[in-house]
């Protein structure tokens, strides 16, 4: 985050305020006001304060990050401010420059983490990782949770942890089955860095093989997911791309660089032949599959996040950091106007369909969860039960549970018809 955001500055010898953000060691002294932070009292922290305007003027000036980064910047200083995500935090070349690890190009990313540099500063609260994805398999017999660089699989009916895999580098920011439930692909990479995607092939008994890494992104990816009907999947970066790949070869067939910014999510409609992506640039896009050509561009105030599409495909539905959620058309042709919009207190972060359409349902980060029937039209269910902003949502096929994780790496499941929660992990 700090090299995309704030190395274009503060670096240098002239650089603003005093703040060189080049090297770890730079970063730790500070600017003109002095050193940052003090590990473990984020919130006090002058990094914090810039970032959220508390201090002015506000950082990035005119450009302010999203409350989750900031929260993640709060919380990696709650946490100690242990630099781990690269080799060798060097004094010269960027804190966040260099390529992935080489340990974890070879043996999988558990082996980077070594780096650590520990401070003798007061104990960091030590907080569980965020649960960052949900996905129930096509079965809808295992619930895959995102954490920091895992998966695990959870029984749906009680939340019991029946197998923990090791995932890609840093937070699993996306999950998708393959249709037939036989693959597993989580999502995610080093900010700055790369991005890189992991695919475990089950037996469907419990029994996955070690996954394959693949690493073309040159950013972190923050979404994932397969194409219906295709031995493929489709990939969303902080590089501002889009890749198709061929899960066989994990090849790249094509790479859709429509967006001028980050891209934060990636959706194939049901009948495979949709696929649409959602965009810092403030707008979603809306491309033919098999062509890859661009049939409509829809526009949102603010950073569009999250989007899905209706399993009839009638309908894509885009959340945006304007705390709007629009639902559109979908057809050839310019599409203008959302054909309705709802809105929340905070940015929904979050969007799911019921794979038989009957309901629709959204986690924000002011901890709700609505459930509306299958046409957004009408809300059905509110349900308040978390306790952090809700980062991952799904619902089970015909919509009898829906489950959502989110900031605190708790995973909650509710009861639709009641809105009873049947247990949260
Ligand atoms: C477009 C250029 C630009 C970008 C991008 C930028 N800054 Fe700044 N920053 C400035 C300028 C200019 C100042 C001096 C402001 C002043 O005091 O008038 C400053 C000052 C600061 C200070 C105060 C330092 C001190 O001790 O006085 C902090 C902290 C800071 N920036 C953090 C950040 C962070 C973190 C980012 C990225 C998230 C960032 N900035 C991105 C231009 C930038």
């Amino acid at each position: 985050m700090l090299n995309r955001e704030c190395l274009g500055c503060h670096a240098g010898p002239a650089a603003p305020g005093g703040l060189s953000l080049e090297s770890a060691a730079r970063l730790r002294s500070g600017g003109r006001h002095g050193p940052l932070f003090t590990p473990a009292r984020g919130a006090e922290s002058l990094l914090v304060r810039y970032l959220t305007g508390a201090m002015q003027p506000q950082m990035p000036p005119g450009k302010p990050l999203s409350l989750e980064t900031i929260a993640v910047m709060r919380r990696w200083i709650d946490e100690g401010a242990v630099v781990d995500t690269f080799r060798t935090p060097g004094e010269t070349g960027g804190i966040l420059r260099g390529a992935l690890p080489q340990s974890t190009r070879r043996r999988g990313p558990a082996a980077g983490v070594r780096s650590a540099r520990r401070t003798s500063l007061p104990a960091p609260v030590r907080q569980s990782a965020p649960a960052t994805a949900l996905a129930l398999a096509p079965d809808g017999r295992q619930l895959a949770v995102g954490g920091y660089r895992s998966v695990r699989l959870l029984d749906p009916n009680t939340g019991t942890v029946v197998e923990t895999l090791s995932g890609p580098a840093d937070q699993v920011l996306g999950l998708t089955w393959s249709p037939d439930g036989k693959h597993l692909a989580a999502a995610g990479g080093i900010s700055g860095v790369g991005g890189e995607v992991c695919i475990w092939e089950g037996s469907g008994t419990g029994h996955w093989a070690a996954p394959r890494h693949l690493q073309e992104h040159s950013d972190s990816i923050q979404a994932i997911t397969w194409r219906p009907g295709h031995r493929q999947f489709a990939t969303a970066a902080l590089d501002r791309t889009v890749r198709l790949w061929d899960a066989d070869t994990g090849k790249v067939l094509r790479t859709l660089t429509d967006h001028v910014d980050a891209v934060w999510g990636v959706a194939y409609s049901v009948d495979g032949r949709w696929i649409a992506s959602a965009s810092g640039d403030r707008t979603a896009k809306l491309y033919n599959a098999a062509t890859g050509r661009k049939v409509a561009s829809l526009a949102h105030a603010e950073a569009v996040t999250a989007l899905t599409f209706s399993p009839k495909g009638d309908l894509l539905v885009t959340a945006a950091a304007d705390r709007q959620v629009r639902v559109w058309p979908v057809r050839e042709g310019p599409i203008e106007n959302p054909l309705r919009s709802r809105s929340e207190e905070e940015p929904v972060n979050a969007l799911a369909f019921s794979a038989d359409g009957a309901a629709f349902a959204w986690g924000a980060s002011n901890r709700r969860v609505r459930l509306w029937s299958g046409d957004v039209q009408q809300q059905t269910r509110e349900l308040r039960d978390a306790e952090d902003w809700l980062y991952a949502i799904t619902l089970s096929s015909t919509a009898t549970q829906v489950f959502a994780a989110g900031a605190d790496g708790r995973v909650y499941c509710w009861e639709t018809a009641t809105g009873r929660l049947l247990w949260k992990k």
